[in-house]
């Protein structure tokens, strides 16, 4: 069966396209290469022996995303992850957050409403949730004001979906609400790359650790948490991509119950910054140079996950720990000096 993934040289779309491979789903791989190296095509063609079909083309091009599935309007689904994901950066640049994430979803929408492609998986966030009242969070949790014009673009994503499926319920729907993604494949023959200074918690560890950055900042001490850091359900990127798998068979095997059904992905278990790199020092036998600086603009106390959802209906469980994540993203930025 082929699968249509958007975003497929990305960092979770490449995992995920490892998966659908090896449980013997033609690939059919779409990427601008705006956020990403297509080193990771070479990287997925090494673990899994084969070769996805990959289009360079930016989704906000409307007749080029037509011509793609028009070719492949034989696809079972799509997976859609394509979208420009830094929060800081959309706070700089609202306008291109709004540009890019809606316009390459209506277009790809439009092509699988034109050629009749059933099933839709889309990748949103728990930052849809914002400041959730509630720990954990389940999928019926209050979705809150956006802290960002990217988790806004996420709610505004899912509010596009819900009314797309209203109007056409012919197609089935999936949202896929991650918490935060960490670790690389333990093959180390992919992972995040990130193109420009990180963000994010774990690889601003690994490029520590490695002495490409000098010190990490950890983002406050004085919160209401047990050590005082914030808090946050980190789960290894393979779970989050075998879930994929799965949630795009329940909806070939006509298993939801609503033309569109959301998940939550985590672990359901709330690990503190300080946690975080304890974990990494522990594995990764390596002492982080890290300091105690304030807390950083928009940061939410703790979010973690309810994952009762998606492991009841999907039959979706974590096969990796922490610890996996952070070794997994260390070997993963012992390899990127090998290679880039
Ligand atoms: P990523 O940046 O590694 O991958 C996104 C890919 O989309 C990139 O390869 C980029 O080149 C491509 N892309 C962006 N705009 C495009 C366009 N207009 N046309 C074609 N390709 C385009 O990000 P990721 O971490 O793999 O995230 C994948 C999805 O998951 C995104 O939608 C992101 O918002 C969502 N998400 C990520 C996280 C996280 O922490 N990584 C958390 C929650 C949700
Ligand atoms: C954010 C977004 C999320 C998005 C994800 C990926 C929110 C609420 N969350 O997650 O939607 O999908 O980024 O882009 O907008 N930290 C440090 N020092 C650092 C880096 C991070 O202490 O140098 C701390 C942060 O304060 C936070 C934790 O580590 O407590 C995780 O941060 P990060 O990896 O950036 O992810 P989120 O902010 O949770």
């Amino acid at each position: 069966m082929k699968v249509i993934v958007t975003g497929g040289t990305g960092y979770i779309g490449s995992h995920t396209i490892v998966d659908l491979l090896n449980h013997n789903f033609e690939v059919v791989c779409i990427d601008n290469l705006s956020r990403s190296k297509k080193y990771a095509l070479e990287g997925i063609e090494q673990i899994t022996g084969k070769k996805p079909i990959f289009y360079q083309i930016d989704l906000c091009d409307k007749e080029a995303v037509s011509k793609v599935f028009q070719e492949h309007k034989d696809a079972i689904g799509i997976i859609h992850f394509a979208a420009l994901k830094s929060v800081p950066e959309s706070v700089e640049q609202p306008l291109l957050y709004y540009a890019n994430n809606i316009n390459s979803l209506v277009n790809v929408l439009q092509a699988i409403h034109t050629y009749q492609i059933p099933n839709f998986v889309f990748s949103s966030s728990c930052s849809v949730y914002g400041n959730a009242d509630t720990l954990p969070v389940t999928e019926t949790t209050t979705i809150q004001t956006a802290e960002s014009p990217y988790a806004h673009t996420k709610q505004i994503g899912e509010d596009i979906i819900y009314n797309f499926s209203k109007a056409h319920p012919f197609h089935q729907n999936i949202l896929l609400r991650y918490f935060n993604p960490v670790g690389a494949h333990p093959s180390a023959l992919i992972g995040e790359i990130p193109l420009e200074k990180p963000n994010n918690l774990v690889p601003y560890i690994t490029q520590t650790a490695i002495g490409k950055l000098q010190q990490l900042t950890v983002f406050g001490n004085d919160y209401n948490t047990r050590d005082g850091s914030n808090i946050r359900d980190y789960i290894h990127v393979c779970d989050i991509a075998h879930a994929h798998t799965l949630a795009l068979q329940y909806l070939i095997d006509k298993k939801n119950a609503t033309t569109v059904e959301v998940f939550n992905l985590g672990t359901g278990k709330g690990v503190s910054v300080l946690e975080a790199i304890a974990a990494f020092e522990k594995v990764s036998n390596q002492k982080l140079n890290y300091i105690i600086g304030p807390r950083r603009a928009g940061d939410v106390v703790a979010v973690y996950a309810d994952k009762t959802k998606a492991s009841t209906h999907l039959d979706w469980h974590c096969q990796y720990t922490l610890e996996d994540a952070m070794l997994s993203a260390w070997k993963w930025e012992l390899k990127m000096q090998e290679l880039f």
